[in-house]
C-alpha cells in the first residue's frame, strides 16, 4: 500500500462524517471480461483501503453503502452472492477492523426475512466484538434505504403518541435523529459517489440536508484512500454555509 501525504490536509476541518455510495463493480469487472461477481470482489480492496486512510486522516464515522433495499431486484444468483460476500468479509477483516479500533455498526432492515440468519449472527459478533472501541465508527449499510430508515422512526415515534408517553408537540428534529437506525450517527459532512453517476439512491436523507457531494468518475474498484484524499481536500476548499449568507469578502467569487 503506497503511503498517503497528508501535509496538504487541514486537521481541523476533517469532515467528521464521510459516506461512500461504492458504485460501479459491475461495470469494472464487464470491461475485462469478468464476472460482475469479481468487480464486488476488487471493490473490497477499495473499501479497506479507503478505511485505512479515513482512520488516517481522523474521519470520525464512515458509512459505506454495501447492500441497498433496491438491490434484491438484481439476478438472484448477485443477491445470494452478495449475501454470502458481506458475511465473508465480516469474518475475514473483522479482527483487522478491531485492531485498528474501529467501532462496526450496522444501519438496515436487518428483521427482514430475505436477510439469511448468519448475516445476522455476524453482525451481532462484530457489533459485540468492536462495542468499547474508541477510534473511526464504521457503519455498513446493508439492506439499507433511507425511506425504510424514516418509516420506522415515525412508526417509534407514533407508538410512544399513541401509549401517551409523548406528545406530538414535543417532536422535534433531535426526535426523528435519535430514532433513525444508528441513532449516535451524525449529520454526513460528505457524500462521495464512485462510478460517475449523480444519484443518492436512497441513501441517508435525513444526514445529507448539508452534506457536500463528490462524484468521481472513477468505478469503485479504482477508488482507494488516495482518492479519498483528494476528495476531501476538495471538500476543504469549499465554503459550507449552512444556509447561511456569502461572507462579503468573497462574495465577488460567488455570484
Ligand atoms: C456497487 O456496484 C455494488 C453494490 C454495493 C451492490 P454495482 O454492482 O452497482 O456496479 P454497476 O453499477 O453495475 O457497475
Ligand atoms: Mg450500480
Amino acid at each position: 500500500m503506497r503511503e498517503l501525504d497528508l501535509s496538504g490536509l487541514d486537521p481541523d476541518a476533517v469532515p467528521n462524517h464521510v459516506g461512500l455510495i461504492l458504485d460501479g463493480n459491475g461495470r469494472w469487472a464487464n470491461q475485462r471480461g469478468l464476472h460482475r461477481t469479481e468487480g464486488h470482489r476488487a471493490g473490497e480492496e477499495s473499501l479497506f483501503d479507503c478505511i485505512r486512510g479515513a482512520i488516517d486522516m481522523g474521519v470520525g464515522w464512515l458509512t459505506a453503502f454495501t447492500f441497498s433495499t433496491e438491490n434484491w431486484s438484481r439476478d438472484p444468483e448477485e443477491v445470494a452472492f452478495l449475501m454470502w460476500f458481506n458475511e465473508d468479509l465480516l469474518v475475514r477483516r473483522r479482527d483487522v477492523l478491531h485492531e485498528w479500533n474501529v467501532r462496526i455498526f450496522f444501519a438496515g432492515d436487518l428483521a427482514d426475512e430475505r436477510v439469511p440468519e448468519r448475516n445476522r449472527i455476524r453482525m451481532r459478533e462484530s457489533e459485540e466484538l468492536t462495542k468499547d472501541n474508541t477510534g473511526m465508527s464504521m457503519v455498513f449499510a446493508f439492506n439499507y434505504g433511507s425511506r425504510w430508515e424514516l418509516t420506522e422512526a415515525t412508526r417509534k415515534i407514533a407508538r410512544r403518541v399513541a401509549s401517551g408517553d409523548l406528545d406530538p408537540e414535543e417532536i422535534t428534529e433531535f426526535t426523528i435523529a435519535e430514532n433513525l437506525a444508528v441513532p449516535e450517527m451524525p449529520d454526513l459532512d460528505l457524500l462521495i459517489r464512485s462510478s460517475g453517476e449523480h444519484r443518492l439512491s436512497n441513501f441517508l436523507l435525513w444526514q445529507a440536508a448539508y452534506a457536500e457531494f463528490a462524484f468521481p468518475g472513477i468505478l469503485w474498484p479504482d477508488f482507494d484512500k488516495q482518492r479519498l484524499l483528494e476528495a476531501i481536500l476538495e471538500y476543504q476548499r469549499r465554503d459550507r454555509r449552512f444556509g447561511g449568507a456569502v461572507d462579503r469578502s468573497d462574495a465577488e467569487d460567488d455570484r
